[in-house]
């Protein structure tokens, strides 16, 4: 049976539908004249400068390596505790991800352990805003100055948080957005790269379409002809406008969706403070977080213990989610031999709860009763 509370529930409707069907029936549905105005509304709401759509945060991940000139040879420091698509994108690009360690309580990068792991051969370091959470950028930032190294933002989950009063898209170089379903703005699938630099843009732009010079919509409202020619090798990472139309729509639902996570968060947090065993996440005042999940930690707990709440809190009728996973663990990553005893600790012992804006304070009750009764349980067996 499935769970009476789910872990998520993407927000959308009349609206969505309304601007897929006015792209339909306009007769161009791929990346085009929709994808432009998404761009334009991004880049807007987060106060960057340019914006590039892609397929998704994996490809826009991807091209934003290419175009920081990172390539065979070169290593890129990463969070093992993430989804695996972080460090895949650096495979993606021909270079060798380094996994470093997260801090245990905001499961962001560990600036500290970062320093340790550069080498001459250190040329980027993807920083992820874990679950939405802004990470240390001022902190990075400098410790990238001070070794020449580029970093990429890895904001998959981050629309809407803010870092220091300035919205996330806005402060770096390269920042990386997903539009995957479990985020708070989904197009089904998709992705964007904001960018400060016009000359990323360009690249970007024709990374994302074979390396075409001349774009679609271009060459299909000009009255000579055009003959395209094709300056790289590039690829197909294109959003379609049938994408970008949702995209719009769930833009304007943004603002509203932060704040009702927020308040959502702030139940959860009232009712798990001070617990004695379940521990609330952790948000420094220099940041809004937008909430995309809202996990717990239970310190010092095994996966198994973990999972066995896991199980109790679903035979309640409340889904949850294992914590965020770690890269080198899994087999596509055997050859990596490297431990990483925080970051195994703190995704073995985290557990993430229900949250969607649909949810209401019952549910709240609800999903807390059922994780107290659950950790009861485990507690009472060990
Ligand atoms: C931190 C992080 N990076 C990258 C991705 C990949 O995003 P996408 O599915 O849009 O490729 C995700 C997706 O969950 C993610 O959480």
């Amino acid at each position: 049976m499935t769970p009476r509370i789910p872990i998520a529930r993407p927000e959308m409707g009349e609206p969505e539908w309304r601007a897929i069907r006015e792209v339909i029936e306009s007769g161009w549905v791929t990346q085009g004249p929709r994808v432009e105005a998404f761009e334009t509304a991004v880049a807007e709401y987060c106060g960057a400068e340019h914006a590039v759509a892609v397929s998704s945060c994996t490809t826009a991940l991807h091209l934003s390596l290419i175009v920081a000139g990172i390539g065979p040879g070169d290593e890129v420091i990463v969070p093992s505790m993430s989804f695996i698509a972080t460090a895949n994108a650096v495979v993606h690009a021909g270079a060798e991800p380094v996994f470093a360690e997260v801090e245990p309580d905001t499961f962001n990068l560990d600036l500290a352990d970062v320093r340790a792991r550069i080498t001459p051969r250190t040329k980027a370091i993807v920083l992820v805003h874990q679950l939405g959470l802004p990470a240390d950028i001022a902190g990075f930032a400098a410790l990238a100055e001070e070794h020449a190294l580029t970093i990429v933002e890895d904001a998959a989950c981050a629309i809407g948080s803010s870092y220091r009063s300035r919205r996330i898209g806005s402060h770096g170089e390269l920042v990386c957005f997903s539009f995957h379903p479990r985020k708070l703005v989904t197009t089904g699938d998709g992705g964007m790269v904001l960018t400060s630099s016009k000359e990323h843009a360009d690249r970007l732009r024709l990374l994302r379409q074979h390396g075409m010079s001349v774009n679609d919509r271009v060459r299909s409202s000009s009255t000579a002809v055009i003959r395209e020619s094709y300056l790289e090798v590039a690829y197909n990472y294109r959003l379609t406008d049938i994408q970008a139309a949702m995209g719009i729509e769930q833009l304007r639902r943004l603002p509203a969706m932060v704040q009702r996570r927020q308040e959502l968060a702030a139940m959860y947090d009232e009712r798990l403070a001070g617990h004695a065993v379940v521990k609330t996440p952790v948000v420094s005042d220099t940041v809004s977080w937008n909430v995309q999940t809202y996990s717990v930690r239970l310190p010092g707990w095994s996966a198994e213990e973990r999972d066995a709440v896991m199980q109790h809190m679903l035979d309640a009728g409340v889904a949850s989610r294992a914590g965020v996973m770690t890269a080198h663990r899994e087999p596509a990553y055997a050859d990596f031999d490297v431990k990483l005893p925080l970051s195994e600790q703190a995704s073995d012992s985290s557990l993430v709860m229900p949250l969607y804006t649909g949810m209401d304070e019952s549910d709240v009750d609800e999903c807390v009763a059922a994780l107290l009764s659950a950790v009861e349980h485990v507690c009472s067996g060990r």
